[in-house]
Parts: structure tokens; sequence; C-alpha cells
């Protein structure tokens, strides 16, 4: 039987610290699907429909990694897939708290499945996607921490420069 593992989050955009988590995931697991969430509290910047596409240019080189949108709740998403792991990036110590929670509340939702925590390398540890939003509005570089589609994304989203890397 396979082993899935969902990865979600609003991605908006999708950075080299998901990226990073991905790409270690699709070693450990059969599947991996990177559950993009539609209903969110966040005000995004891209729609749903654009996270996704994101996602998927950027992490089309991984044959056993799908990225698939979600609505509602996470739980009835993770039990529609069949899959027994939640994976979830910890950037630092002030991430736990809120993760651990999340954790708790899906267990309770859907108790065949847990979460898996994962370390984020440390050199992504500092980025968010609201940074990267912020930085790229700001005429900011940001060709580090992104993959090239998601600065061109940005630079047309946002209307600024998102500096090339000389
Ligand atoms: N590298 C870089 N950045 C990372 C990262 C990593 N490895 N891991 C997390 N981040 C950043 C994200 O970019 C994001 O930044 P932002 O806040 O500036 O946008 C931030 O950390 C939060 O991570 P994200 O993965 O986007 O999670 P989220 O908290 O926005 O989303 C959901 C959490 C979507 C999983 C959660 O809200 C959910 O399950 N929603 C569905 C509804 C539901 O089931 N609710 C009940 C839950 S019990």
């Amino acid at each position: 039987m396979s082993n899935i593992a969902i990865y979600p989050g609003t991605f908006d955009p999708i950075t080299n610290g998901h990226g990073d988590i991905v790409a270690r995931a699709a070693r450990i697991f059969d599947h991996v699907i990177v559950a993009v969430a539609a209903s969110t509290a966040k005000n995004t910047a891209f729609s749903t429909d654009e996270r996704v596409d994101l996602a998927q240019r950027i992490l089309g080189e991984h044959k056993n990694v799908e990225v698939r949108r979600f609505e509602g709740l996470l739980a009835h998403f993770v039990r529609d897939c069949g899959a027994k792991a939640v994976l979830r990036g910890l950037r630092a110590v002030s991430d736990f708290e809120y993760e651990f929670q999340l954790a708790g509340m899906n267990k309770r939702l859907v108790p065949e499945a847990d979460t898996i925590f994962m370390p984020t390398t440390e050199h992504y540890s500092y980025i968010s996607s609201s940074l990267i939003r912020e930085i790229a509005s700001l005429g900011g570089d940001v060709t580090e921490f992104v993959h090239p589609l998601v600065c061109e994304a940005l630079n047309e989203r946002l209307g600024k420069r998102a500096a090339h890397k000389k």
C-alpha cells in the first residue's frame, strides 16, 4: 500500500523553503500531495489556480509529487486521499506552538493520520511567503529565495521589479 503524505499550505507563493521540504519528503514517502488551501483567511496575492499552477510547474521534476487544491477542512482532504501523514515544515521554535495545536486538532478530526514535522534547512529558516511578497513589492532581490517562475509572477503581480541577480 502506498505511503502518502499531504503537505498542506497556502503557498502564496511557493518558496525554495517549501521546495526543499517537498524534495526531502519525496525521498521518504511513496507519494507526496502538495495541498494548496483554497479556503484561507489570508488575503492572498495569487488566486488558488495561480498558486497551484506555480507549484505544479516548479515541482514537476518530482515524479511522485502531485499538486492539488483543497477546499474546506484539511482533515477531510487527508481522509479522502487515504493519507496517513500530514507533513509540516518547522522553521523556528516560534512555529511550534501553532503547529502543535494544528497537529492536535487534525489528529482529533482524522485519527488515522499523524502529523510529521520536518525541520527546514537552516538557510531557509527565515523565509516566509509574506516577506517574499513584501521584498518583491519594494523592488528587492528575491531570486535567492524563490524559483525564477515565481520571480516572474511576483514581478507581474506586484508591478515592481523583482531584481534579478547580476
Ligand atoms: N519554507 C518557507 N516558508 C515556510 C515554510 C518553509 N519550509 N513553512 C512554512 N512557511 C511559511 C509560509 O510561507 C507562510 O508564510 P506567510 O504566513 O507569510 O504566508 C507561513 O510559513 C505559514 O505556512 P503555510 O504553510 O502557508 O501554512 P498556513 O499556516 O498558511 O496554512 C493550513 C495552514 C492551510 C495548512 C491550515 O490553515 C489549514 O489546514 N487550513 C484548512 C482549513 C482547516 O482545516 N482548518 C482547521 C485546521 S485544524
